[in-house]
């Protein structure tokens, strides 16, 4: 497969392309989502619960990423890379912030960091993080992260004050200049908004069909845990292209 870039998405949105994105957390994994073209290969948090078999992404460190992400870039060296920024690796302060995120992109060959959205303070992060030179995916809606304050895995997005404050939200990001932003179990039909306000592609996961592409994590998809997947992972369609 040629090398991809990052660029590719937003020609993707504009031809209304669908957008494919899968977690990888090791090198093989990787070898087969580039084989079969898939846009982008996230090395999500999400490898605390599905590799390390904590509760949460809170235990995750900036190390645990960095090693995971250099399997994955191994395996997918021509494959759109993006590492999540994990619990407090960019919430310290701005200085912390940029050396945690150049960190993950120098030692893995990255091409970009996605984080996770809870405040104006993480829109300027990440819009400080794009201005020195890193390519920044956001994340709204159910973000991990904030499990405990959320009260648990529920979806987010239910009253009209939530609805705005992350419609906001994802103009916010478009405006910082972030590339995409992922759309976390928020109602189908305020994805729906989402994507048609904002000219950067959306990711969708438990957010309806409407979105410019789709991301599970890997394990969902093939039915690799004890737990039963959630519903949405059922109905993902995976396209390929070229
Ligand atoms: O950590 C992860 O795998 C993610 C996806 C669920 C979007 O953030």
């Amino acid at each position: 497969m040629k090398k991809r870039f990052i660029s590719t998405l937003q020609t993707k949105k504009d031809k209304q392309d669908p957008i494919s994105m899968l977690t990888a957390y090791d090198a093989v994994t990787a070898q087969c989502l580039e084989e079969a073209k898939i846009d982008i290969i996230l090395v999500g948090d999400s490898l605390g619960n599905v590799f390390a078999g904590h509760d949460t992404t809170i235990p995750v460190s900036v190390d645990e990423m960095i090693y995971h992400a250099k399997a994955v870039k191994k395996g997918a060296p021509n494959s759109i890379i993006v590492v999540d920024m994990p619990f407090m690796s960019y919430r310290i302060s701005l200085e912390e912030s940029k050396r945690n995120a150049s960190k993950m992109i120098q030692e893995t060959g990255a091409n970009a960091v996605k984080c996770e959205i809870n405040s104006d303070a993480d829109i300027e992060t990440v819009r400080q993080l794009i201005e020195a030179g890193i390519p920044v995916m956001g994340h709204i809606g159910l973000t991990p992260q904030f499990v405990e304050q959320f009260g648990g895995f529920k979806k987010q997005g239910k009253s009209l004050q939530e609805q705005t404050k992350l419609l906001e939200q994802a103009k916010q990001l478009e405006v910082c200049g972030a590339f995409a932003v992922v759309l976390e179990v928020i109602p189908d039909d305020l994805a729906k908004s989402i994507t048609n306000a904002i000219t950067i592609p959306t990711i969708g996961i438990g957010a309806g069909n409407d979105c410019d592409g789709q991301v599970l994590v890997i394990n969902d998809l093939l039915g690799l845990s004890p737990h039963k997947a959630p519903s949405f992972a059922n109905n993902m369609m995976i396209f390929t292209a070229e």
